[in-house]
């Protein structure tokens, strides 16, 4: 499984284009089955219908923590990191994270949770996150966890999509100097949730909180009422493992399914193969669980794998800005996994944060979520890595499951800014907007997939066609992932960003509808168009144009009831950075908004805006780039 030179990459690669089959078989031939699959490959991209390991049994959770107990039980498996520096850190062996996450395990099973149902899991980065991950793994419920930074609403909307019946979460959460309620936000959600039958509370904050009568308990309670011994459930390599909510072009989030075999074996082959972790290190993913990288790469991949994982609560500027060099120093960090937008709003902050921190234990750095810039990869590389670590930048996303372009560390060689070259497994091709392959070197097109691999999105919760619509209709055959990208004269591959109407937010995606759809519902808005802009530190902003019943007196005023209203709806992850208020919007005479005139603005743009003939009424764009530049 394990490559360990570029020849070796290149053997692995060609193996698994020209026999796909034997090559996946033997890497998962390593893992733990409870019964062999009978078939590797089955289904379709046509019809979304690929299945892995078909046949086969198994349990994530034993390969992630029964068979390291059994070889090194006191290996640490977790390194919690808490908010305040002065607290001091927690290590979980496998042996006691194992322990835990079969106590919770029958904390489930004891409040109705069966094989197949739905739990939200709405939580800071606490242990008990990823213990509560596992238990659901365990027992064969399909976790949906909701990233702490989404609003009651975002949360109901979930719940009610995939009908959970529990919610897991806390009193409240330690963000940097911030404590932020999360049992209340629950709350105002559970108004509109009536499939939730049990909310479990763990302790974190010691907020007061409303515990409601036979539908609320306590973790702390819980756990002293049941033994630590809970058998793993049998699963089929195809079950259900977990739905991640993400957005795309239109409409609401789609729940994106994984399912148990191909996700275990392809997150956990990604990890050992791109950080090239071996045993005794230390791995630090920087991302929240609330996100697939949270999911694949510090619990799944990780654990799966026999790594230690260090989970770290707060945020990088607490309680200053050189809180992630003073994790990496005092835990001795190998390997360190972030997003382009904290390097480059750590790189700000000056040097004195990391210059007096000893950072010599590094020999891996990551970056993941957007496509990073040469001025970012280099920085991290000079001050951060010092010259002597490999830079990985792994493009992948929700649907792909784990990592799909991707140097190997200290094995390809890398080249700022590219995601280098693919994968063993996976098959990118370019194509134009016809559908016609591009081929060659030192060209540009949509990137799409030509071939399954384990970890390929398997449906959207609740609706199949949507799936098959989103990412297998557009090129017959192929999975479209929505990313623009070149291939240069060397082959490698650079991701250049979303062709749709999706916004990448200091590496959060968020959909331009979603946001229209809260700014509509705001009194007063008529109409609104939302855009991306480029912004130093997030990557992109969002910009917003706004249609307003009546000029506001105060427009200050306006602006910031208009973001209430987005952060009641959506959460604050997705409020406009800017908005500006038009009196109309650049539209077809068939009366589609012309966004390509809209983004031109939003850059900056004056004088090129590309053709405006097909505008039913051209003197509206001269008036939004007047109201631009007062902005
Ligand atoms: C973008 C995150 C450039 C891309 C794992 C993709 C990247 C979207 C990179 C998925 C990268 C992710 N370089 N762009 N290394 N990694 N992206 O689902 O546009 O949150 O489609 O998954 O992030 O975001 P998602």
């Amino acid at each position: 499984m394990r490559i360990r030179t570029f020849e070796e990459y290149q053997q692995a690669y060609k193996k698994s284009v020209d026999d796909p089959i034997n090559f996946w078989a033997e890497i998962a031939q390593e893992f733990e089955w409870k019964k062999p699959w009978i078939k590797v490959l089955d289904g379709s991209f046509e019809d979304a219908s690929t299945k892995w390991f078909v046949g086969g049994k198994l349990n994530i959770t034993e390969n992630a923590l029964d068979r390291h107990v059994r070889e090194k039980p006191h290996y640490p498996a977790i390194i919690w990191e808490p908010n305040e520096p002065g607290d001091e850190a927690i290590t979980l062996t496998y042996k006691v994270l194992h322990e835990r996450v079969c106590r919770f395990a029958n904390v489930l099973k004891k409040n109705g949770i069966q094989k197949g149902d739905r739990v939200c899991i709405y939580m800071p980065m606490i242990p008990e996150l990823a213990i509560a991950v596992l238990a659901c793994a365990r027992v064969g419920a399909i976790h949906s966890v909701v990233f702490g930074g989404f609003s009651a609403k975002s949360i109901a909307d979930r719940v009610n999509d995939s009908d959970c019946k529990m919610i897991i979460t806390t009193d409240g959460a330690f963000r940097g100097a911030k404590k932020i309620p999360m049992k209340e936000t629950v709350d105002d959600a559970l108004i509109g949730c009536p499939s939730v039958q049990r909310v479990i509370v763990a302790t974190r904050t010691r907020t007061p909180v409303s515990m409601i009568k036979g539908r609320d308990v306590w973790w702390e309670e819980e756990i002293k009422t049941v033994s630590a011994d809970c058998p793993a459930e049998v699963m089929d390599s195809e079950d259900p493992l977990f739905i991640l909510y993400t957005s795309g072009s239109t409409g609401k989030p789609k729940g994106v399914v994984h399912t148990t075999a191909g996700y275990m074996v392809y997150s956990a082959y990604t990890f050992q193969n791109v950080f090239q972790y071996e045993p005794g290190e230390v791995y630090f993913c920087t991302a929240d669980v609330g996100w697939i990288t949270g999911h694949s790469y510090i619990i799944y991949g990780p654990l799966v794998s026999g790594a230690t994982s260090l989970m770290f609560e707060g945020v990088p500027t607490y309680p200053d800005a050189g809180r992630f060099w003073d994790i990496i120093e005092r835990h001795k960090v190998n390997i360190f996994y972030t997003a382009p937008t904290a390097i480059r709003s750590l790189m700000g902050f000056g040097n004195e944060f990391w210059e007096n921190k000893d950072l010599s234990s590094l020999k891996v750095l990551g970056s993941v979520g957007e496509p990073i810039n040469e001025e970012a990869w280099n920085w991290y590389n000079t001050n951060i890595g010092k010259g002597n670590c490999t830079i990985v930048d792994t493009w992948w996303q929700t649907e792909t499951g784990g990592i799909m372009i991707s140097p190997l560390a200290n094995i390809t060689k890398t080249k700022p800014a590219f995601a280098t070259l693919p994968l063993p497994g996976i098959q990118p091709e370019l194509v134009d907007d016809k559908g016609e392959i591009i081929e060659g070197n030192g060209v540009n097109g949509n990137l799409v997939i030509k071939f399954p691999w384990p970890s390929v999105i398997r449906t959207t919760w609740g609706d199949h066609q949507r799936c098959i619509d989103t990412y297998f209709k557009a090129y017959p055959g192929k999975y479209f992932t929505s990313d623009g990208c070149m291939r240069d004269e060397d082959g490698y591959y650079r991701i250049t960003g979303r062709v749709d109407d999706v916004i990448n937010v200091s590496g959060h995606r968020i959909g331009t509808a979603e946001v229209e759809d809260a700014l509509n519902s705001h009194t007063g808005v008529i109409e609104s168009a939302v855009v991306g802009y480029p912004h130093d530190i997030k990557g992109q902003g969002i910009y917003a144009y706004i249609i307003i019943d009546h000029m506001p007196h105060d427009a200050s005023m306006t602006r910031k009831e208009i973001l209430a209203t987005v952060t009641r709806i959506i959460g604050p992850i997705a409020k406009p950075d800017k908005i500006q208020f038009v009196s109309g919007l650049p539209k077809t005479r068939s009366g589609k908004i012309m966004r390509r005139i809209l983004r031109k603005i939003a850059e900056g743009e004056t004088g090129n805006l590309g053709d405006t003939s097909t505008l039913l009424d051209p003197a509206v764009v001269d008036e939004i780039i007047a109201g631009a530049k007062e902005l």
